[in-house]
């Protein structure tokens, strides 16, 4: 054994959990395009979004403050789990006998699977605040429905989830999970909203989608006084809650005595990616010299190619058009991407702020299939002992990639990338890969590509 080894996990105590979100907007000379209303196609009011979403969750949506202060009852529940460990993963670098050191921030380690907490309890709070009653929300993997089902009973409120028919049926156990919390969970696309019945009516079979889920709990928010609406990722207050795992990775890549050549992130809606990688970008803003040649990679699955091959447009968040109009890359927001384990990055369109970020050249996007994807998820599983999300495992692959680059190009490069949660509850999905039965589930070309003509046929937002 070496005796000056620099430890395996770098902690921090529970005083350093960050006091403070971070809004990238505020430092983004080019600001976003703002949302659209869906009528007027002008600059969306915030009070037109009262009707689904409580006021201090627009005001941080629309905030150009750079910092926004985490309330003291947040902190409190942060601290069940927060700040959690950065992990240098010692078993992979010498799986893949790589100078590269790679270390992961370790989100599965929240009471509810994931980084999706983070926000979860976040909105929960602010709609406790307003008096709401209840939320109505979507969820994919099951991570999102999980997460704001524990925040709605901590906080006293009913929780409706629709969740994505193909989860629904492939994750039993996440459905009995937010029971277990008391929500009220309907397989999506259901009966009992319009949008839900519109989509059956033509598809029965339908396997579902995130936009079609969204729409079904925008339609229960908007037709109820007591119900408000809480979206899981992509909108800017959501990014923002997640900033503290980037801010807490940053101090601890400062013990670690580091800074990251690279940081990876895989992307869905963009909500851990945005709030993991966002701190370390400011440092690239801020010209900060250590952060200069940082290199900021987002990824994707190949079935569902938002970044690497959708339209910058304005398009809907949902299927049914109910949302605003957001400035981003989408596929279309009733392309329905072929059903993959990653449910959690199967969405047509991606948060507006990574978008921008993407058009100004600061964040790399990439995409890998299924099996690409297992295949790191195992590696993983066998260097490091843990079973990641198939969607963390996006980051995995990207993550050892770029350490075997690094090998080939003899270089000591550090890699950092975000674990989003772990995939206890993906059993079925890892069963189908060890047995070998797992398909790449790719795009129908030509469908993609009408979707896609369509988009580019709309000017871009200026
Ligand atoms: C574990 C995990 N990682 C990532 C995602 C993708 O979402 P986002 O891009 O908002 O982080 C999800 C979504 O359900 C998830 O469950």
């Amino acid at each position: 054994m070496k005796s000056k080894q620099s430890p395996n996990r770098i902690l921090l105590s529970e005083r350093e959990i960050p006091k403070k979100w971070y809004n990238i907007a505020a430092d983004l000379e080019e600001k976003p395009a703002p949302p659209l209303d869906p009528q007027t196609r002008q600059p969306i009011s915030p009070d037109r979004l009262s009707a689904i979403f409580p006021q201090s969750l627009i005001e941080q949506e629309v905030t150009d403050k750079k910092f926004v202060r985490i309330p003291q009852e947040l902190l409190k529940v942060y601290a069940k789990w927060r700040p959690t460990p950065l992990v240098r993963a010692r078993g992979l670098e010498e799986l893949l006998e790589t100078p590269a050191h790679i270390y992961f921030k370790n989100e599965s380690l929240s009471p509810s699977g994931s980084h999706k907490l983070n926000t979860a309890l976040a909105q929960a709070y602010y709609n406790k605040l307003e008096g709401v009653k209840r939320l109505a929300t979507e969820t994919g993997a099951g991570q999102w429905g999980t997460a704001l089902s524990m925040a709605c009973n901590y906080f006293e409120l009913g929780c409706k989830v629709f969740m994505v028919r193909s989860s629904y049926d492939q994750k039993p156990y996440r459905r009995a999970m937010m029971q277990m919390w008391g929500a009220e969970i309907s397989a999506s696309p259901s009966e009992e909203t319009n949008a839900g019945k519109n989509i059956l009516e033509t598809h029965p079979d339908s396997t579902g989608s995130l936009g079609i889920a969204i729409s079904e709990a925008v339609e229960v928010a908007a037709s109820d006084v007591e119900t408000k609406y809480s979206l899981g990722s992509v909108l800017n207050h959501v990014l923002l809650h997640q900033t503290v795992i980037g801010e807490e990775a940053l101090k601890q890549m400062e013990k670690a005595g580091e800074f990251p050549d690279t940081i990876i992130g895989c992307v869905g809606g963009g909500s851990n990616f945005g709030g993991f990688a966002f701190p370390f970008i400011r440092e690239k803003l801020e010209e900060k010299a250590r952060a200069r040649n940082m290199r900021v990679i987002a990824v994707e699955p190949s079935a569902c190619p938002t970044l690497t091959r959708g339209v910058f447009t304005y398009d809907y968040g949902d299927t049914a058009g109910l949302t605003p109009l957001l400035a981003m890359h989408s596929l279309g927001h009733d392309y329905i991407p072929p059903a993959i384990h990653s449910g959690g990055l199967r969405y047509h369109g991606v948060a507006p702020l990574i978008s921008s970020l993407v058009n100004a050249g600061l964040i790399s996007p990439v995409a890998y299939t299924q099996n690409e994807v297992f295949d790191a998820a195992v590696k993983f599983a066998r260097s490091e002992g843990i079973v990641p999300a198939p969607e963390s495992s996006h980051a995995i692959r990207a993550a050892i990639d770029e350490a075997l680059r690094a090998k080939s190009e003899g270089k000591r490069e550090v890699i950092v990338f975000n674990l989003s949660g772990h995939g206890y509850f993906d059993m079925g999905a890892y069963d189908d890969y060890l047995q070998g039965h797992l398909a790449d589930s790719s795009v129908d070309e030509e469908e993609l590509q009408r979707y896609l003509n369509q988009l580019r046929l709309q000017s871009p937002p200026k």
